[in-house]
């Protein structure tokens, strides 16, 4: 096999350290990534899936450090999904970096990174979508229509390559966790889903691989969204059980900026994202705005009585 590292070219510190066996492999081609689940499920060797869009940050890499612990084999995969942007979206200016997170998953422990073309996964003539009704009308779904539907068609699809017995999301996307979630259990598949915690810079901005749009200024308004949102944490142990209120509060933090728009800010329940009125079970404060032209998310879940 041409070692990765030609193929890519250049060798990082932490490669110096890796026989050529050991270090990470690129793999683009799906009949590949699948022979290789193959032998691996020969062995009986447990396999864990990452699936990313790339412009990795902490949060994944947190992820995959995760997978690590818990598998044996831990594939990344790195895909840019046209499906799920719409057509004013940033699809085209995504940012993309292979080589920065070729370094950064192998540094986090990743085996595999699974990274194919868009025309491997869609190619002429692709008609097949998987939709998860009523959880994705709500929240992000309003906003981005057939956003989710590409989401699971594209998790379903590597689920399908890779055969992962554990998955591992980011709850920064707690909607998106959700949704996957239902897709899993509704379709019966196979894979475990490992929803993990949002992490965080030191300032409370939750990573995003859309940070890096931010200018400096924006990048310093958008602290009012974990601040309102630990803010209202910090309501909730202290007593306050009236989320219309808690919602308000949110709200009217973020509309002081005047260069934040809103999409939405809701108190939902975490089984069906119904909005949420008292404080019962897990509850979800989930907000998205527009800061400029860069669209973010963050969230908290409290915890009910
Ligand atoms: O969360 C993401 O980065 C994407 O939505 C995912 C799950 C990799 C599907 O493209």
């Amino acid at each position: 096999m041409t070692p990765v590292c030609a193929k890519i070219g250049g060798r990082s510190d932490i490669m110096k350290n890796r026989s050529s066996e050991d270090a990470i492999k690129i793999i683009e081609s799906i009949a590949k990534m699948k022979a290789r689940i193959r032998k691996y499920k020969e062995k009986n060797l447990s396999i864990a899936l990452v699936p990313t869009m790339g412009y990795l940050h902490k949060g994944h890499l947190s992820l995959i450090e995760k997978a690590k612990a818990n598998t044996e084999v831990v594939v990344v995969s790195i895909f840019v999904n046209p499906t799920q942007f719409g057509e004013n979206e940033d699809y085209g200016v995504y940012p993309r970096d292979l080589e920065r997170d070729r370094k950064l998953s192998e540094e986090a422990g990743a085996d595999y990174i699974f990274n194919p073309s868009v025309e491997e996964i869609y190619p002429r003539g692709y008609n097949t979508y998987v939709e998860v009704e009523k959880l994705t009308e709500k929240l992000c779904g309003k906003s981005r229509p057939g956003h989710f539907r590409g989401v699971t068609t594209i998790v379903n699809k590597l689920f399908n390559i890779i055969e992962p017995d554990r998955a591992y999301f980011g709850l920064k996307d707690a909607q998106q966790v959700l949704v996957i979630m239902k897709m899993v259990e509704d379709l019966n598949m196979n894979t475990e889903i490992i929803p993990c915690p949002i992490v965080r810079e030191e300032d409370g901005l939750a990573m995003s691989s859309r940070n890096v749009y931010l200018s400096k200024k924006e990048r310093s308004i958008s602290l009012v969204l974990s601040k309102s949102l630990f803010e209202a944490k910090d309501k909730v142990n202290a007593g306050e059980r009236n989320l219309a209120k808690i919602v308000a509060r949110i709200k009217a933090n973020i509309d002081n900026e005047s260069e934040i728009t809103i999409d939405y800010v809701k108190a939902v329940n975490m089984i069906n994202l119904e909005n949420a009125t008292t404080l019962e079970n897990k509850v979800l404060i989930a907000l998205a705005v527009k800061i400029g032209k860069v669209r973010l998310i963050d969230n908290i879940i409290l915890e009910g009585n």
